[in-house]
């Protein structure tokens, strides 16, 4: 998607990705296959390009530290890398900044939650590696059982009564100044941790849709760094807003802005890259987007009901070309644009009704039954 955008411009986009079939393998100007936290691959890809970015944060902060001081310039920066990486040091970032955010410990291990009895019921999370609920757990009485694979050190987080989950992607330009797209509302999926739906802008009052904008504003400029933030927000019962968590890249809760907003998360990331000025974040509309998420087991991905959810004007589907769809495993999305929000879970309910990515090999199988 980052890669669709940049070829309108005529910049040339080199990849590292360790899976040869990875989706953008075929669309980059170069494709090398390697991984992305090893420090010697990274300054080897790295060698002949002018901007470093990511689209995901497990690389090597040390590669992306030494690229730096080789005058090259590295989007997010590697001490912001460094601090996402860690939900630790991420949560101690916010309390420094004075950024609000829900009571935490740091703990080695599971043991250590009876020592802070007050967090309770919470949330225990591994501080680094996890992604789409792996490694976040729920905790109700200190006594807990950790399932084994699930590793400290934790962040131990009281769990926050949740009225809506936000998200805001704050840009920062190359220049310093910042600007917010309108927040959305995450619609998770309870079995399956993931958000299921998405809806832009969120449906929520509008002094509360200006306070997030401006919280991820505050949580861009502590970063400092230029490039883009996704920022994840609890609303409480009581209209508080609690920052969650931030990515800082492209994120899922942006997706919706290649269609629906005059510049996408994509163009605004290429954008601050080359040292250009912010785009344009207003909205067309209403919109919201569905997550394909692969069901009925493993193998090649086929999507069921394209055909319905393209009859329906203003849907956009895009499938991210993996090769092969497993359960859970996001394949790629939907996106819906309707001048009111009527239109708008109208053509949700359709697209949720008839899109699903299953295994081609499954769906032979129904057909001749
Ligand atoms: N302190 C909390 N209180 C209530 N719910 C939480 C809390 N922390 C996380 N959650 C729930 O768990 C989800 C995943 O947690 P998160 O820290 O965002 O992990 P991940 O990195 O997997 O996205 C959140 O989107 C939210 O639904
Ligand atoms: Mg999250």
């Amino acid at each position: 998607m980052f890669i669709e955008n940049a070829l309108r411009y005529d910049v040339q986009v080199n990849v590292l990705d360790p899976d040869p079939q990875c989706p953008c393998a075929q669309l980059a100007s170069r494709f090398v296959q390697g991984r992305f936290d090893d420090l010697e691959t990274v300054l080897r890809f790295a060698a002949g390009a002018e901007v470093v970015g990511i689209e995901i944060e497990h690389v090597s902060t040390e590669a992306m530290e030494q690229l730096e001081k080789q005058g090259k310039t590295v989007i997010p920066a590697a001490s912001v890398l460094r601090t996402i990486q860690d939900k630790g040091l991420q949560k101690e970032f916010y309390r420094r900044h004075g950024i609000p955010s829900a009571p935490f410990a740091l703990v080695e291990s599971a043991s250590s939650i009876a020592n802070h009895a007050a967090l309770l019921p919470a949330f225990l999370k591994t501080r680094t590696g996890g992604y789409d609920g792996k490694g976040v757990m729920p905790v109700d009485a200190a006594a807990t059982a950790v399932p084994e694979g699930f590793k400290g050190p934790f962040v131990l987080e009281k769990r926050v009564a949740i009225a809506k989950e936000l998200a805001v992607i704050a840009v920062r330009g190359a220049d310093g100044t910042s600007v917010a797209y309108e927040p959305v509302e995450m619609v998770f999926n309870p079995a399956l941790n993931l958000v299921d739906t998405l809806l832009a802008p969120a449906r929520c009052d509008a002094s509360i849709a200006n306070e997030a904008k401006n919280l991820a504003i505050r949580v861009a400029r502590a970063f400092g760094s230029p490039g883009i933030y996704a920022v994840e927000m609890f609303l409480t019962p009581e209209g508080e807003l609690l920052v969650n968590e931030t990515a800082p890249r492209a994120h899922n809760s942006g997706h919706h802005t290649i269609e629906a907003c005059a510049s996408s998360q994509y163009d605004q990331l290429l954008r601050a890259y080359m040292g250009w000025p912010a785009g344009d974040v207003r909205m067309h509309g209403m919109a919201a987007m569905v997550n394909l998420v692969g069901e009925g087991g493993t193998g090649t991905p086929h999507l069921a009901g394209a055909k319905e959810i393209l009859r329906q004007s203003g849907t956009f589907i895009h499938l991210y070309g993996k090769h092969e769809t497993r359960t859970g495993r996001k394949m790629g999305h939907v996106t819906v644009l309707a001048p009111t929000t009527a239109e708008v879970d109208r053509a949700v309910s359709a697209v949720k009704g008839h899109a699903k990515v299953v295994p081609a090999s499954t769906l032979k199988t129904q057909s001749t039954q």
